[in-house]
């Protein structure tokens, strides 16, 4: 049986490339080329305690990209037909989300940095807090 593309599938793992010499490493994201959209908004997470869950939202429209800059990040991801959960701890990896995608995020070790790059600016009408209504929305749009 040929399982059917969501947009969960559109969620991918982007290996991001290295300047690397004896004094360390540089990684550049550029928008519109290393990502697919124009960055309008960035922000970062950072002393969030492990003992707490973050996340708990999708989003209608936005898109992002995350990298766990330091440390140990658990990502579960859910489009409303299918799940899948990432462990995001190498800061040349980066994670992008579709809009539609309901995540659950745990810090894993307490020095954990999470970078959020975002294709908007913040606007509270653009989340669905709700699973039931994000179910609902994800099934029939
Ligand atoms: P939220 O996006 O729910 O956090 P997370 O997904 O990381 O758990 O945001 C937490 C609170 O911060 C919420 O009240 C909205 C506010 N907030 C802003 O005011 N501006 C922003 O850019 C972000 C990301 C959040």
């Amino acid at each position: 049986m040929i399982e059917e593309y969501t947009p969960l599938d559109s969620c991918k793992l982007l290996n991001l490339s290295t300047i690397a010499d004896e004094r360390g490493n540089i990684c550049v994201l550029e928008g519109q080329t290393s990502i697919p959209f124009i960055i309008k908004r960035v922000y970062y997470l950072f002393d969030c305690p492990i003992e707490f869950q973050r996340g708990g939202h999708a989003h209608k429209n936005l898109r992002q990209l995350i990298i766990a800059l330091n440390g140990e990040v658990n990502v579960r991801l859910d489009d409303g037909f299918k799940n899948r959960e990432i462990t995001l701890n190498s800061p040349t990896t980066a994670l992008s989300l579709s809009p539609m995608i309901w995540r659950d995020i745990q810090f894993l070790t307490p020095n954990a940095v999470l970078l959020v790059l975002a294709s908007d600016v913040y606007d509270e009408n653009d989340y669905i807090r709700d699973y039931n209504d994000f179910q609902r929305q994800a099934i029939d749009p």
